[in-house]
């Protein structure tokens, strides 16, 4: 079975919980986005990873690739590698990046945070996000991981070329160009040293594991809402993060593969930009504390929202989603929710997710869900019996959220360790509802 994993709502859903999961029976794990503005936290027997770089499904001993239209920076892929050998586990498979790849320089970081500090901010991560993707577009002032390997010169006429616009942003002063350039000709070519051994043709690669019978599963990073074409521009990333960028970038066939879009049981987004159902109050918090919404690659507060059928029907028709994995349910285990089913402005229903988010508001759907908590072992208990065994509070929940998208649901996730996930009977019961009346 080929899988393609996204994020339904702005990022930081779970994907990294879930693709580490489901790695058991794939033999390739693969990242076709973004780049380390991403951070996936995965839970094994208390031992916690935090991945930026490398897909999620290494710890599970599985070749890994990195796309050719992924950001790349040599440190964090470096770095990953470290994290996860010092917690006891093994890269065991291949690991493979591909040359076409666009490594993420010093100079796009300053850009970006110059760009952040400028006034006009979008509340990036940092990394370099948007200059890196800027620089790719223009065809000539990009770097790739091939030309660290093969043409290390062209760093000296990109510095060149960008000379004005490092000097306007304070990164170096008039006359520093060729020095700048010669410490970074010195310091990525020990990258390019480095680098060789897992440099390689990703889309070959995975079209020959195809071929042979070998199975993929691709892992998004950030969420639909953040997609540089479908988000809430211009509070987006700088890449697609939709199943189709997947196929696009990874150059694959699309049907081979089953789409698994992850919900988390309630809305975060980090950074800038509207936000429809955003719970600014004592609910807000209370999830963001037992929920523990901060982000794992900045550290920054998460904001919180009530779920948003809106915005996930809109996820399942620009990812072609074909089953849910609702995540974090545990974390509104006695609290009362609520669900928005259209949005309103000016007197104007829609429920259709609008391509400029401003005036529209959230209109719910007037129902409370509400389930007592619960302790590890009674979720471990819900992981042995399944479906029948969830509180019906999140059967509620979950009925309304499949009829209203009209997609059934694989998985239930009630906890951040990989075994504590409710798997028997999900699928075969929430598909149940969408043949049942409506
Ligand atoms: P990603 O970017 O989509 O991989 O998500 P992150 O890893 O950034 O954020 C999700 C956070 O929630 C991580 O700290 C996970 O360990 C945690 N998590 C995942 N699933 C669950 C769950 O079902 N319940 C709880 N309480 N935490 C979860
Ligand atoms: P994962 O993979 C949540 C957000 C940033 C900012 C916007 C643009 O962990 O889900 P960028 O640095 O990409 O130029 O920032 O996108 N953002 C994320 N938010 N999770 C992520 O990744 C994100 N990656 C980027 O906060 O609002
Ligand atoms: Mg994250």
């Amino acid at each position: 079975m080929n899988r393609v994993v996204i994020g339904a709502y702005w990022g930081d859903e779970g994907k990294g919980k879930i693709v580490d999961l489901l790695a058991s029976d794939s033999d390739w794990v693969v990242r076709f986005n973004g780049g380390d503005n991403a951070g996936h936290t995965i839970l094994v027997n208390g031992r916690k990873v935090v991945l930026h770089i490398l897909p999620s499904g290494v710890l599970q001993g599985k070749n890994a690739a990195i796309g050719p239209d992924v950001f790349f920076n040599p440190k964090s892929f470096f770095a990953d590698i470290k994290e996860v050998e010092s917690k006891g586990f093994r890269l065991a498979g291949r690991v493979v990046v591909d040359d076409r790849a666009h490594v993420i320089m010093p100079y796009h970081i300053a850009l970006d945070m110059s760009h952040e500090n400028s006034g006009r901010r979008i509340g990036t991560t940092g990394k370099g996000i948007g200059p890196v993707a800027k620089d790719k577009a223009s065809r000539r002032e990009d770097i790739t991981i091939h030309d660290l390997l093969f043409d290390i010169g062209k760093i000296r006429e990109v510095v060149a070329a960008k000379e004005n616009e490092l000097v306007r942003n304070g990164i170096i002063c008039q006359g520093e160009a060729d020095d700048y350039a010669e410490s970074l000709v010195r310091e990525y070519s020990s990258y390019a040293s480095l680098l060789k051994p897992f440099v390689g043709n990703v889309m070959y690669i995975l079209n020959n594991a195809l071929a042979t019978g070998q199975s993929i599963l691709v892992e998004a990073a950030q969420g639909t809402l953040l997609d540089i074409v479908h988000g809430t521009r211009p509070f987006v990333t700088s890449s697609n993060t939709t199943s189709g960028g997947a196929f696009a970038n990874l150059g694959l066939n699309p049907k081979l593969f089953r789409i698994i879009g992850i919900v988390k049981a309630y809305p975060t987004r980090v950074g800038e930009g509207l936000f429809p159902t955003e719970m600014d109050d004592e609910f807000g918090k209370q999830v963001q504390m037992d929920g523990f919404e901060f982000g794992a690659t900045t550290g920054r507060v998460r904001r919180i929202g009530m779920p948003d059928f809106v915005a996930l029907s809109y996820s399942a028709a620009v990812n072609g989603v074909d089953e849910w994995v609702v995540t974090k349910l545990d974390v509104l285990a006695g609290k009362e929710f609520t669900a928005a089913v259209s949005y309103e402005k000016d007197g104007q229903v829609s429920s259709e997710f609008p391509s400029r988010l401003d005036g529209w508001k959230p209109v719910y759907n007037g129902r409370t869900y509400y389930f007592d908590k619960f302790s590890e072992d009674q979720a471990m208990a819900m992981v042995e019996m399944g479906f029948d065994a969830l509180p019906d509070g999140i059967k509620d929940f979950l009925k309304d959220l499949v009829m209203h998208t009209r997609v059934p649901v694989s998985m239930v996730s009630l906890g951040p360790e990989r075994g504590v996930t409710v798997i028997k009977n999900v699928l075969e019961r929430t598909k149940g509802w969408l043949d049942g009346p409506r």
